[in-house]
């Protein structure tokens, strides 16, 4: 994998910049669409490219270790060749989840101990568990093995966690440099920099973060219930020690507007549910603000859903057709919604980066945050 700065923003710390993987190139800044379980829901791989724009997925560990499971990707030649995906994919290790199963797992000095949330059957992910793992899925970026802390942990608490962390990235690097990639192209591995809202914690975590010397590097444990003006301080402190010459990637935020303010600080990969999720409940972000599509006013609008969209459906369909679809449960209200979402989150990223190279970032941004939380 190589990345390539081509511009930093002179009155922030944004930055444009181009990350080459075996399955293709990545502009950055980026947004990741979720495709857990190998889809993106309600999301078919064709219009992800033609309507979406997206240049690289993720899947989740966890998930995809459940069902299919190791066997079945293996023998399918990995995850590009069983979803049909062919750009480049993230996988997430699987911490974020197994923490958030809270009474169904346990912690021990070999890993987590935990019971499917499919049939109750119960799993052991250990750091090189999970190495051998996301090797067998052949995400091009695999993340390391985490925990993820609540947002409302104490320092006590915090420490702990962070300890745990940093014990488990040493076993996954020496894990990931005994193992080879199994299908022929390069994967590479980004550390997560834990340390909750303490500032004392994240400067030590994004240290030994960037003493590893990774490829990438990954901020976890934000947004998860913390205060928004916290999140955005501790994304700060952390890239100011992260190198700036490799890729830094936010991980499962967030809002279009959290985005913008990640990307002033120096961020260049996110994911997140939001688009896909809020979408299948109604809700659509546009440049002008966002509006719930079951809402009433929209009965009688025959005016496109997005007059300033990119994507077709935009044009194509009216706020009435698309307000009788979430009404009448159609599952074409669910795909308009999420193709929607996605391409307004492409088009913002690709916006961001339009005009950090034209040197108007900071001012462009100022705009659009107002404009992101109107309602329509
Ligand atoms: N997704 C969102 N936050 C996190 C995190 O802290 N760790 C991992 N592994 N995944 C995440």
């Amino acid at each position: 994998m190589n990345f390539e700065v081509i511009q930093t923003d002179s009155r922030s710390k944004a930055r444009a910049g181009r990350i080459t993987t075996d399955h293709g190139v990545i502009e950055t800044p980026i947004f990741m669409p979720v495709g857990t379980q190998g889809a993106v829901k309600a999301v078919h791989m064709a219009e992800l490219q033609s309507e979406v724009g997206a240049q690289i997925i993720l899947g989740n560990t966890y998930h995809l270790y459940l069902r299919p499971g190791v066997d079945t990707l293996e023998r399918a030649g990995g995850l590009h060749r069983f979803n049909g995906w062919g750009g480049p994919i993230l996988t997430d290790s699987g911490g974020f989840q197994v923490f958030s199963l809270a009474d169904r797992r346990k912690l021990t000095a070999e890993g987590a101990e935990f019971r499917s949330h499919i049939d109750g059957s119960k799993h052991l992910f250990s750091p090189e568990r999970v190495m051998d793992i996301e090797r067998s899925i052949g995400a091009d970026i695999i993340m390391a093995f985490d925990e993820c802390c609540p947002g409302d942990a104490d320092h006590a608490y915090a420490e702990r966690s962070l300890k745990l962390t940093e014990q488990w990235l040493g076993r996954c690097i020496k894990r990931f440099k005994e193992t080879e990639p199994r299908y022929g192209y390069h994967q590479s591995l980004f550390p997560i920099v834990q340390g909750c809202v303490y500032p004392d914690l994240r400067t030590r975590a994004a240290e030994r973060v960037a003493e590893a010397g990774a490829e990438g590097n990954a901020i976890g444990g934000l947004s998860v219930g913390e205060p928004t003006e916290v999140m955005y301080e501790m994304i700060e402190l952390v890239n100011a020690i992260l190198p700036a010459d490799k890729p830094r990637y936010l991980m499962g935020v967030g809002t279009p507007a959290n985005i913008l303010e990640a990307i002033e600080r120096g961020v260049d990969m996110f994911d997140c549910i939001m688009p896909t999720r809020n979408g299948r409940n109604g809700q659509l972000f546009t440049a002008r603000g966002t509006m719930n599509m079951r809402n009433r006013k929209w009965a009688d609008d025959f005016s496109p859903i997005d007059p300033d969209g990119h994507c077709a459906v935009d044009l194509l369909h009216s706020r009435a057709y698309l307000h009788h679809l979430f009404r009448a449960e159609e599952l074409l209200a669910l795909q308009i919604a999420s193709i929607h979402n996605l391409a307004f989150y492409l088009w913002l990223v690709g916006e961001a980066r339009r005009h950090i190279l034209a040197g108007d970032f900071t001012t462009w941004k100022a705009g659009m945050v107002k404009q992101l939380s109107e309602r329509i």
